[in-house]
């Protein structure tokens, strides 16, 4: 049995209560044996049989359920630092992409790198972003686009799940774009998901949702439908990366085919979102992403009005978001999307575990369920997504277990 006590502030991102509600307890603790949370409540009434237990220090702090970064492209080769700049200077996304740079760039060195160095560096980014207080994290393929390199990089993922401390959902992101070899016969591609990439990564089970591109420049609202619907029958839960760079249908799709989430969403329509409202689809903002690209971001405020749930994520990737700094994230959801701090940490919590159908499981701090939590070096929630301060995260517990210690320095109380 353990115990962590000398909690100014611990926000359990219970389900119920809506987007805002995050049933946060002043002066708290909690108790958990093994992988599981026992008990959570104000330190008085921590009950008698838990005051033997083995004791962490908050130190004061804010105690949040383990972040989920429930949409990420993780694994790939290579950079595109100089798209970067090259956007800065007026070049367009999909101009750059059309020039060969893009993910169709990505994919020659996502091919060219090796499983090990796709390996070694995922895993160094996984290291990271627990540092940060992530504990679970869906990991997109994508940048293979064949099936010696999808199958590749869903390799990478099963290695990380097994030897590092933090949940992995892998998703099958063959639909990512058409890759070049196949640009002249786009169906032939399709075909090639369908009949054999989706049943073959589902029965080696190497994935556990599929996810599809849907956009002018990549995939249809047809040849999606086809595709998510080929994954449902083998197993796979649908995602979509959906109304991102133009209002294409996605969402209207995410909720005809009873997906978990649909993505981006930057130019969701109005039926869109009421038909994700009424299909209980989460909306997943990705507002680094709409930073980097300098798009309006999703209009998560309208998505929580007409009751859509919605999840904050990183998006990380070499081309649209380099970051895999959730609480930037989150913070970027408050001052671009209007989501109060309590609002984007459920959304970083709760309904991003939703997202990914594991919300029996994680995303919130009660008993029953996963002892996965970060404690951050701020004294409440609103602070700690205020002033952001580098290096927050002081401990992380996944399983259970800590599996990340910041190195020693002043507490919040010397810096308030
Ligand atoms: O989620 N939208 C498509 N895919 C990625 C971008 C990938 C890239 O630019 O490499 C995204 O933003
Ligand atoms: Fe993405």
């Amino acid at each position: 049995m353990k115990l962590i006590e000398n909690i100014a502030q611990l926000a359990t991102c219970r389900g119920e209560g809506g987007q805002g509600e995050v049933h946060a307890i002043a002066d708290a603790a909690m108790a958990w044996e093994g992988a599981e949370i026992r008990w959570v409540g104000t330190r008085r009434e921590l009950p008698a049989t838990y005051r033997g237990a083995e004791r962490l220090d908050a130190g004061g702090g804010l105690v949040v359920p383990g972040l989920v970064d429930c949409h990420t492209h993780l694994a790939f080769g290579g950079w595109r630092a100089d798209e970067f700049t090259q956007r800065i200077e007026g070049a367009g996304y999909l101009d750059i992409a059309r020039a060969g740079g893009g993910i169709a760039r990505t994919v020659r060195l996502t091919r060219g790198a090796g499983e090990e160095a796709l390996y070694r560096r995922a895993r160094g980014f996984v290291r990271e972003m627990v540092a940060l207080g992530v504990t679970t994290i869906e990991c997109k393929s994508g940048y293979g686009l064949d099936r010696e390199h999808e199958l590749e990089l869903l390799r990478v993922y099963r290695r990380l799940a097994e030897a590092e401390p933090v949940r992995i959902v892998p998703t099958f992101l063959g639909a990512h774009v058409v890759p070049p070899e196949y640009r002249e016969r786009r169906e032939a591609y399709v075909a090639l998901l369908v009949d054999e990439l989706i049943p073959e990564v589902a029965a080696r089970r190497l994935a556990v949702c599929c996810d599809v591109f849907v956009e002018e420049s990549a995939f249809g609202v047809e040849e999606a439908r086809r595709i998510l619907l080929a994954g449902r029958a083998a197993g796979l839960a649908s995602r979509l990366h959906a109304d991102q760079l133009t209002s294409s249908g996605g969402a209207e799709l995410a909720a005809e085919v009873g997906a978990l989430s649909a993505d981006h969403l930057e130019h969701v329509s109005d039926p869109g979102i009421a038909a994700m409202a009424r299909a209980g689809v989460v909306a997943v903002s990705l507002p680094i992403a709409s930073l980097y690209l300098g798009a309006d971001p999703m209009p998560a405020r309208r998505l929580i009005a007409a009751g859509v749930a919605v999840a904050v994520a990183t998006d990380f990737n070499p081309g649209s978001a380099p970051s895999y700094h959730l609480p930037f994230a989150m913070t970027l959801a408050c001052t671009l999307q209007r989501m109060t701090p309590a609002e984007s940490l459920k959304g970083a919590t709760y309904y991003a575990a939703k997202a990914l159908g594991l919300e029996a499981r994680v995303g919130s701090l009660e008993p029953g369920k996963a002892a996965d939590f970060a404690v951050m070096d701020a004294p409440d929630l609103q602070t700690w997504l205020y002033h952001l301060r580098p290096n927050a995260c002081r401990l992380t517990v996944a399983g259970g277990r800590v599996v990340w210690r910041a190195p020693g320095r002043a507490d919040a109380g010397e810096l308030a």
